[in-house]
C-alpha cells in the first residue's frame, strides 16, 4: 500500500526552481531514499510534504487523504515526524526535557503521566538513555542528530522523515546506524524516507531511491538500478 505521495510538486523561490513537477511514492512499511546534488531540491520536498511549506503545483496524499497545505502540526497529527538537516534543540534543556516537549504536544502520543517513561523510551530506542540529564548543548554533533530521531519517534509516527542524519560518521559507525533505521522500521513498524548523502548505507538499507536532480525527478528504482545508470553517475555519483 501506498503511504505517501506526491503528485506533480512544484516549488518555487524567487527565480530559482527548487522542484519541477515531481512525483514520488513511498510504500508503506518500506525505506525509501531521497538523493540527489546539492540543492537538488531533497529538503525542500520534504519541507512541502511536512507541512514547513506549502507548493506552487501538485498534489500531497497521506494514508489515502490529501494533506497539500496543511500546517505542520496537522501533519504531525496524522502521523508524520520529521528531522531536520540542521539540528535545533532546546540547548539548556536535558535530553528527556527535550523528548518530552514532544511527547506532551503530540496528540498521538499517550502523554497522561507517562510522559517521563515515553521520553525515556524514544531516548533508548536511539541509543541516548544514559544521557537522558545532559543538556543537550554538551551533545556531539551524532549526538543531537540521535535526539532530533528521538523526539520525532516521541510523536509516534507512522512515517519518519529523516535528513541527513549520518553526516560525520565513521565507516563503522554507519554501519550501526544504518542496523538502527532497519530496526527503526521493524520493531516501530514505521516507514523510513530518508535524504542521505551516504551512499554506502544507503545502498544497505533503501529498497528503492528516488534520485532528484536540478529540482526534477531524475529517476527512481531499486539500489542496484541506481548505481548503475548513467544519468544518475552523470549528475551525482560520478565515476
Ligand atoms: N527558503 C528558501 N528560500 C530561497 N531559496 C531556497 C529556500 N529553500 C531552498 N532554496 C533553494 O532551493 C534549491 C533547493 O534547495 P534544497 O535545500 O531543497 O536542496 P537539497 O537537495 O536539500 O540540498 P542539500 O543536499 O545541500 O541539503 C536551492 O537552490 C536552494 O538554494
Ligand atoms: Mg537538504
Amino acid at each position: 500500500m501506498t503511504l505517501l505521495e506526491g503528485r506533480g510538486l512544484s516549488k518555487r523561490f524567487g527565480g530559482v526552481t527548487a522542484l519541477d513537477q515531481v512525483s514520488f511514492s513511498v510504500e508503506e512499511g518500506t525505506i525509501v531514499a531521497l538523493i540527489g546534488p546539492n540543492g537538488a531540491g531533497k529538503t525542500t520536498l520534504f519541507n512541502l510534504v511536512a507541512g514547513a511549506l506549502k507548493p506552487d503545483a501538485g498534489q500531497i496524499l497521506f494514508a489515502g487523504e490529501e494533506i497539500t497545505g496543511l500546517t505542520a502540526n496537522v501533519t504531525c497529527r496524522r502521523g508524520l515526524a520529521r528531522t531536520f538537516q540542521v539540528t535545533r534543540p532546546f540547548a539548556t534543556m536535558t535530553c528527556l526535557e527535550n523528548v518530552a516537549v514532544a511527547v506532551v504536544n503530540s496528540p498521538r502520543s499517550r502523554a497522561n503521566g507517562t510522559w517521563r517513561l515515553s521520553a525515556h523510551e524514544c531516548l533508548k530506542a536511539v541509543g541516548l538513555g544514559d544521557l537522558a540529564h545532559i543538556e543537550a548543548r554538551h551533545l556531539n554533533v551524532v549526538q543531537k542528530k540521535r535526539l532530533e530521531i528521538a523526539r520525532a519517534l516521541a510523536t509516534r509516527p507512522k512515517l519518519l522523515m529523516l535528513d541527513e542524519v549520518l553526516g560525520g560518521l565513521n565507516t563503522q559507525e554507519i554501519g550501526q546506524a544504518v542496523d538502527f533505521i532497519r530496526s527503526l522500521r521493524d520493531e516501530h513498524h514505521l516507514t523510513v524516507f530518508w535524504i542521505e548523502h551516504v551512499m554506502g548505507a544507503i545502498m544497505q538499507a533503501a529498497e528503492k531511491i528516488i534520485v532528484l536532480d536540478q529540482g526534477r525527478r531524475l529517476m527512481e528504482g531499486s539500489p542496484e538500478e541506481v548505481v548503475k545508470d548513467s544519468r544518475v553517475i552523470q549528475a551525482y555519483l560520478g565515476d
